[in-house]
């Protein structure tokens, strides 16, 4: 069987690279990643020797481009992984995040009806389903939840969700999504939360809170939710959408203390900056149904494995280095 990743050179998308490559030798998988500020090659390092998998330097915005891979590989599965990703981007430049999000998304699923693929996923994400109170930890986002975006990037992910359930309904595109919270784990882009709070609190650099710091995620193992997806892969229905929770939520000043102490760094670290406009209060995902239907499970708890993130890039200083000095960017040579 032969599968195109997209995105695979960032945080998500390399780590289920890292996971599938070894799972299955059996199978050939083709990452196609445009290697924008987000991509890193150096990412795919543990997978770039195996002979089961190949890069392609390629943005999936480009039709031409993606129509020619899609005539010559002849793609068995597509999992949609490439995406603009920070929600604070996405404020000061929505733009690309139409572009990438959403048209991007067409013109896979126009390739994969073109060219008889035979599973096409799309991950998204929980931030569809708008921000729940901070009051009312009964409440869940259910697969029933009722979209509500409030960021320019949950709105091109929503409207990438909704493109897919008009594909699958109008033109029998066999697709699945999920939609997923928070992730941590290695190689995180440092723009993110945890991963800038570590390199910030390193430096002894102060360590930016948005508003109070009381904002709610529900964090998750990247791990997890790479299983999740292989699961829906393998398990899951043809039309179906699964959410993928972490049942760790936590607020964000709960999560920069933990890292500071973890590193033995000051709270004084701590600097209460001006909030993100529109920040959503609090996400939380009901994951019984991928439980129920397809046996997922989580491995890791969040408070026993954040100690071995935090590690992770302590011990990975030169991946950061490269990243802040922008030498990453002229890892692909190809
Ligand atoms: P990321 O920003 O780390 O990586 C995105 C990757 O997509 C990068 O390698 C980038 O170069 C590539 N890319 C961007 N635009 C592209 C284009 N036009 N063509 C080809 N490649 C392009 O993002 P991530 O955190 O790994 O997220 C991956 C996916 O998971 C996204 O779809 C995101 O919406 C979703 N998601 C993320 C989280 C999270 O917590 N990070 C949670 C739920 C869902
Ligand atoms: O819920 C899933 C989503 O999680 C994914 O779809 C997105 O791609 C991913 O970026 C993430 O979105 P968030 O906006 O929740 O993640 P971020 O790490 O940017 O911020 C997490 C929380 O921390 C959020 O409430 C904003 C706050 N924050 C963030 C940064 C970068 C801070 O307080 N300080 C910071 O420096």
């Amino acid at each position: 069987m032969k599968v195109l990743v997209t995105g695979g050179c960032g945080f998500i998308g390399s780590n289920y690279l890292h996971y599938v490559v070894n799972k299955y030798p059996e199978d050939e998988f083709v990452c196609i990643d445009a290697l924008t500020y987000a991509g890193n090659y150096h990412n795919l390092a543990p997978v770039l020797d195996k002979p089961n998998f190949r890069f392609v330097k390629l943005d999936i915005t480009d039709r031409e481009g993606v129509d020619r891979l899609f005539a010559t590989e002849k793609f068995d599965w597509v999992i949609n992984f490439a995406a603009e990703s920070h929600v604070d981007n996405s404020i000061k430049n929505p733009g690309i995040f139409v572009k990438t999000n959403v048209m991007g998304t067409q013109v896979l699923m126009d390739a994969s009806l073109k060219h008889d693929v035979k599973r096409y996923h799309q991950v998204s994400t929980d931030e569809v389903y708008g921000d729940l109170p901070l009051d009312r930890p009964d409440l869940l986002f259910t697969e029933e939840t009722p979209f509500h975006t409030s960021s320019p990037y949950s709105a091109s992910k929503g409207g990438a969700d909704l493109l897919v359930l008009a594909y699958m309904r109008t033109f029998k595109l066999p697709a699945t999504i999920s939609h997923c919270s928070n992730n941590y784990g290695p190689y995180q882009f440092p723009e993110k939360l945890i991963p800038n709070t570590i390199e910030k609190a390193l430096r002894e650099e102060k360590v930016p809170v948005y508003g109070k710091g009381e904002n709610v995620r529900d964090w998750i193992h990247v791990y997890d939710h790479n299983v999740g997806v292989d699961m829906i892969m393998h398990e899951g229905k043809i039309g179906e959408t699964y959410n993928l929770g972490g049942n760790a939520e936590r607020n964000n000043l709960t999560i920069v203390k933990t890292i500071l102490a973890a590193l033995g760094k000051s709270e004084d670290l701590i600097e209460f900056v001006t909030d993100r406009p529109g920040h959503d209060l609090r996400y939380a995902i009901d994951s019984s149904k991928a439980e129920r239907e397809l046996g997922w499970s989580r491995k890791y708890d969040f408070d026993e494995v954040i100690k071995e993130t935090i590690d992770w890039y302590v011990n990975h200083k030169d991946w950061i280095k490269d990243i802040k000095s922008g030498e990453y960017r002229n890892a692909y040579e190809g």
